[in-house]
């Protein structure tokens, strides 16, 4: 078995670790990872590894952690009753060759992995579903599955928020890290609804991109935050940045109607304590959370087929701009994932790895 390490302490270190696969025991499935997405979210999930328990998922040896992804797997063996060899799934991974899973729940979508280590852990990253069953899954769009889904479903919660919470009805909403497929998912959900307008913050790299996907009503560069027009607005932040939050805050001040902390795609200049900050405090979006909040709501089944629906007609709009770049083995994982962690990645590009 093969699994890529980085170093929890520095995240720039990487390596490949090799061992025996653990013999399985009874209600225990052996899965063969076959491919995943890696994007600036699972370098977030490194980032706040230690905070949030990132690294409980997919536990290593003592100092390195492996950074989960999402991806599809095949069931190799299987001592569950529930699951037979060849089965299909798609769901949260290690960037490893295996993984071994204690199927729970099982019905014809899929299951949970039962593993007494992710009992704690928040249940959106427990489930793995059959492609067979799948609403989300189409064959000719797997590689968009493994890059964009985490991201879109996130998206497709940010934006039933806003829209809840009566924020798509008071003055602009500001995204930044704009450039970034969280944000351009959630911008393009939001442009369907009525009257919404749509600012996108980015850096001077990506704004030639990011006005060319056409989804903001206007893209502005992070030094011209002072020719945003004063007012009401939303601020809805995946850069983490703490100097451009406080330049957001500042330039809105009380007619900042909600600052949304959603990710950390700039994870070197990271916001910390927030006293000083004018305007609302800000307020973090965990996904997981909202789709707690939804399943009750709506019922776990209806929120995914609602979320579907609206996952098919972004994939083909996406068509038009995302170039996916494929990558087998350590070298081209380890290079992917440095690259991501730089933010060297353009972003029209999305990667899709093996180990
Ligand atoms: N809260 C939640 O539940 C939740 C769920 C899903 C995703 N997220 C978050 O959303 C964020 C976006 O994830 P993604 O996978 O969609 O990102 P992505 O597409 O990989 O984002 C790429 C963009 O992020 C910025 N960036 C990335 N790395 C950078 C670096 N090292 N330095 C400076 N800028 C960098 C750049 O945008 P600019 O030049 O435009 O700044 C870049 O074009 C992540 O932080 C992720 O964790 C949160």
């Amino acid at each position: 078995m093969s699994d890529f390490l980085v170093r929890r302490d520095d995240l720039r270190r990487c390596r490949i670790a090799e061992s025996q696969v653990a013999t399985l025991e009874p209600g225990q499935a052996l899965l063969r990872v076959e491919t995943f997405g890696l994007s600036a979210n699972n370098v977030t999930y490194a980032v706040f590894g230690e905070t949030m328990s990132y690294w409980d998922f997919f536990p290593a040896e003592e100092g390195w952690g492996r950074v989960p992804v999402w991806g599809f797997a095949v069931v190799e063996l299987s001592e569950a009753e529930s699951l037979e060899p060849g089965a299909r799934v798609y769901g949260y991974l290690p960037p490893s060759s295996q993984l071994v899973v204690t199927p729970a729940e099982a019905d014809q979508r899929g299951f949970v992995d039962a593993s007494p280590h992710r009992a704690p852990l928040p249940s959106a990253y427990q489930r793995y579903e059959l492609t067979d069953a799948d609403p989300f899954y189409r064959a000719g769009t797997e590689e968009l599955q493994m890059v964009l889904r985490p991201l879109f479903f996130t998206s497709f919660l940010i934006d039933d928020q806003l829209a809840d919470d009566g924020l798509t009805a008071r003055g602009p909403i500001v995204l930044s890290s704009a450039s970034s497929k969280t944000a351009i998912a959630t911008a393009f959900l939001l442009a369907q609804r009525e009257g919404v307008e749509l600012i996108g913050l980015t850096s001077p790299r990506s704004a030639e991109f990011v006005e060319g996907l056409g989804i903001y009503d206007r893209t502005v560069t992070y030094d011209e935050i002072g020719s945003l027009e004063s007012g009401p607005a939303t601020y809805v932040d995946l850069s983490g940045d703490g100097a451009l939050r406080l330049a957001v805050h500042s330039h809105y001040g009380d007619a900042l109607a909600h600052s949304m902390v959603v990710g950390a795609t700039h994870w070197a200049q990271l916001a910390g304590g927030e006293s000083e900050l004018p305007g609302p405090s800000p307020s973090f979006f965990f996904a997981p959370d909202r789709v707690t909040k939804r399943s009750r709501d709506w019922g776990a089944a209806q929120l995914n087929l609602s979320a579907a629906d609206a996952w098919h007609p972004f994939c083909e709009w996406t068509d038009g701009w995302l170039e996916v770049v494929h990558g087998r083995g350590f070298e081209a994982v380890q290079s992917a994932y440095l690259d991501v962690l730089e933010g060297r990645v353009e972003p029209r590009l999305a990667h899709v790895l093996s180990i």
